[in-house]
């Protein structure tokens, strides 16, 4: 890990709690509630002295978060990047502090790798080539199908979207026939939806979903539209959060595929060894599965978000 000896020496220094500030993206879905809550709830086992901030959506408040840990002069800094550029100034502002900064669930791009300390979080690539793959056995390679992006210029959206596509390219009977984001909000799946099915109508038979909150909001504009979802219209969709593994075992999600939001544990514990001068992994993915009506409902009852 590039700041393994930089970290080790500001981190070993204070005797007092651990001072750790997370710069979330948001409050979007489900899965990033129960991201938020991994991290407080662990953050308060460990008695670590925790700074969060609500990004509200936006880079600016992130950066703004940002400023002010480096200005309490926090221990490190998590942060969950919202979109994937435009984070060097700010990091260059950490590093030039001397404060090792963890980039957790969504990756960045810089010229600079030395700017963040680790990464953590899924493999947004393989959710994506994993979910195509589930769909093109499924409708035997042919089918139309409508997209539901997440945040646009994040990395799970991108990566979902550009695997999922690469995927598709080996079924010539499996095409794309729109795409819009709906901010991988439940509000903005519905919407997004309701104006698919306005403009495509019949011909659609396939809804891909960014993550479970827009599948979930799609759903409600296909039953409006007195379609049957899972039934007319294939839904395949990202995260699994426990109400998404019920609409399988219901019946209206065909496919999720696993996005685990539960890894504050393996943060903090990073963190601790980063503090105690060891190298850690540069990147470290989360171990992702898929459910559909073969797995979704032995797994329901131990669902923890
Ligand atoms: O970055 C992870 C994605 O962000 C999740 O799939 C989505 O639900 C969230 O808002």
């Amino acid at each position: 890990c590039a700041f393994a000896l930089l970290t080790a020496s500001v981190l070993s220094a204070a005797d007092k709690p651990l001072k750790v500030g997370f710069a979330q993206t948001g409050a979007e879905s489900a899965w990033r509630t129960a991201n938020s809550n991994s991290m407080k709830n662990e953050a308060a086992k460990r008695g670590i002295d925790f700074k969060f901030a609500d990004g509200q959506g936006k880079q600016e408040n992130q950066i703004r978060a940002i400023r002010s840990f480096i200005a309490q002069r926090v221990d490190a800094i998590v942060l969950a990047p919202i979109v994937e550029t435009g984070w060097d100034p700010v990091l260059r502002e950490a590093k030039r502090a001397g404060i090792p900064v963890v980039l957790i669930d969504r990756t960045i791009q810089t010229a600079d790798e030395s700017l963040y300390a680790c990464f953590i979080g899924s493999d947004f690539y393989e959710e994506g080539r994993m979910a195509a793959d589930w769909l093109a056995k499924k409708v035997n390679g042919t089918g139309s199908i409508v997209e539901l992006q997440g945040t646009p210029g994040s990395a799970p959206a991108n990566e979902r979207r550009r695997a999922f596509g690469d995927a598709i390219a080996k079924y010539p009977g499996l095409k794309i026939i729109d795409s819009q984001s709906g901010d991988f909000r439940r509000a903005g799946g519905k919407e997004v939806m309701e104006a698919f099915l306005k403009k495509h109508g019949k011909a659609i038979n396939i809804v891909y979903a960014h993550n479970d909150d827009m599948a979930l909001g799609a759903i409600q504009a296909i039953e409006q539209a007195g379609l049957k979802p899972g039934q007319d219209i294939i839904i395949v969709s990202i995260d699994a959060i426990k109400e998404a593994i019920q609409a399988v075992i219901d019946g209206k999600i065909n496919c999720t595929v696993e996005c685990n939001p539960l890894f504050g544990p393996k943060v903090f514990d990073t963190i601790a060894r980063m503090r105690a001068g060891e190298k850690v992994e540069r990147k470290s993915f989360n171990k992702d599965e898929l459910f559909d009506s073969t797995n979704a409902s032995a797994v329901i009852a131990s669902r923890e978000y």
